[in-house]
């Protein structure tokens, strides 16, 4: 890998200038009004795939947004590296929180500014630019599959057809993804789990409209106290979720595992500082790391309705609406525990108040093995570039997509990425840096190098 690794370093510019191309395309997958952006940035990735050296390189439209394919496939007795990424991103609300702005990549203190610099345009392209040296040093150990999509930040809702439909053509030996992050560049690591998801939206209906709070007020329901003190009952005083049957399936972490995650390195006081924060919170008897990967939660994205406008109008609401999404662990299936929160929700709302609960979308949370090939792959490449053995940790995040990568396809996923917790994905100035994204480039192609020697 010795020629990769010169190409890299003579191209380090090069490569944070081509990846300014993705972070200027603002391809917010969840905003209708951003749908040309989006297929331009499809195109970008596109683009930027052929230049780096693939073959085949497709544009695959969806009844969503569409997916990046392309190929080089050198031998047939070599392994098959599948590379999933994706080129969408979250909304940049609220935009004036952000210091410079958020689709015009800004380089600030050896880090990029810009939304999707670390989720996931900065790391699906390491891949992009990994690939690229390797084939223009002429070291590419294996074949390569790239499926790079456009839906993932709302929940890759056509993505599993395709992965059904394509199954052949998706045939490989393991899936690579850098979608989530590492401790540090001092502590390596690599992710070995993902949290699902379960998304309700809910309505609470009282008076027939809005009412005047002189005339009213005492009188009726109003939905906005209502949908509080609902809400306020789905957690006790232990921050235990009170939906009856939550809690069922849970599968327990042992002790041991329990144990290892406690040596990861990790400061309660730099995690409360980087907050703002004179105390952490959540459900009583465990870590604030187990409780932010191990333990399923529940959690309040947003809430409204009334008079939120300039000034204080003085009325009763005639609806309030929250949407929660509950984060879960191996064993909780999200059908169910959407069900459950729907009969338990709609069962607690007071006499003179109706209520709709609605699902929106759910994943399924995947762990993943630390002894199969890609593990040791992976573990391999990064001890080469960080000079230290990667732990495996496991991530609160959720990637929905990967539980079926192993359903549909039944391959393994290698979540080795090269984000910080304290990138901002999501948030406002989010970035990712320079020493992240070169780090990445140069370890990936000691991922494909030791994979393929594992394989042989
Ligand atoms: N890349 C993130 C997930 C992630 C980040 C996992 C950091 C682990 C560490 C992904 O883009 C994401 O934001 N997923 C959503 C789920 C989706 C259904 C909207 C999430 O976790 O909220
Ligand atoms: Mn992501
Ligand atoms: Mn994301």
């Amino acid at each position: 890998m010795k020629n990769t690794a010169n190409y890299i370093n003579e191209n380090k510019e090069k490569f944070v200038n081509d990846l300014f191309d993705l972070l200027r395309i603002p391809s917010v997958s969840a905003d209708p009004a951003f749908q040309g952006d989006v297929q331009k940035c499809a195109k970008t990735v596109q683009d930027h795939l052929i230049a780096a050296g693939a073959d085949n390189v497709e544009i695959i439209p969806t009844k969503g947004h569409p997916i990046v394919y392309g190929e080089k496939i050198i031998s047939s007795e070599l392994p098959t590296v599948l590379v999933y990424g994706h080129y969408d991103v979250q909304p940049a609300d609220p935009i004036e929180l952000w210091d410079t702005p958020p689709f015009e990549p800004t380089v600030k203190d050896g880090k990029v500014y810009a939304r999707g610099a670390s989720d996931d345009k900065g790391q699906m392209f390491m891949h992009v630019k990994a690939f690229e040296s390797m084939m223009k040093a002429d070291e590419l150990p294996c074949n390569v599959k790239f499926m790079i999509e456009g839906e993932e930040e709302v929940g890759s809702k056509h993505l599993g057809e395709f992965l059904i439909e394509n199954t052949d053509k998706l045939k490989a030996d393991v899936i690579l993804v850098s979608d989530t992050g590492m401790i540090g560049l001092e502590n390596p690591s690599i992710t070995t789990g993902l949290r699902g998801m379960s998304y309700m939206e809910v309505e609470l209906t009282g008076p027939n409209r809005d009412l005047h709070s002189g005339l009213y007020g005492g009188a009726v329901q109003n939905p906005i106290n209502a949908l509080c003190n609902m809400i306020a009952t789905l957690t006790d005083e232990h921050n235990k979720i009170t939906i009856p049957g939550f809690y069922d399936d849970v599968e327990e972490v042992s002790q041991a595992e329990r144990e290892q995650m406690a040596k990861a390195p990790f400061s309660l006081e730099q995690y409360k500082k980087h907050l703002d924060i004179d105390a952490v919170s959540g459900e009583t008897g465990f870590t604030t790391l187990e409780r932010a990967s191990i333990r399923p939660t529940m959690d309040v994205n947003g809430i409204w309705g009334g008079y939120i406008g300039e000034g204080a109008k003085t009325v009763i609401p005639s609806k309030a609406f929250a949407k929660i999404s509950m984060r879960l662990v191996p064993g909780q299936d999200f059908h169910k525990i959407g069900q459950l929160f729907k009969d338990h929700f709609e069962s607690i709302a007071p006499e003179g108040t109706s209520v709709k609960a609605t699902f929106h979308h759910g994943g399924k949370p995947a762990v993943t093995p630390i002894d199969s090939a890609g593990y040791k792959a992976a573990s391999m490449a990064m001890e080469q570039t960080f000079g230290k053995t990667p732990v495996p940790l496991r991530s609160g995040g959720s990637i929905p997509i990967v539980a079926l990568f192993e359903e549909v396809l039944g391959l393994k996923t290698i979540l080795m990425g090269f984000g910080l917790d304290t990138d901002a994905i999501h948030s406002p100035n989010e970035h990712y840096g320079l020493e992240n994204y070169y780090k990445g480039i140069e370890t990936i192609p000691y991922f494909y190098k030791y994979f393929t020697e594992l394989n042989k």
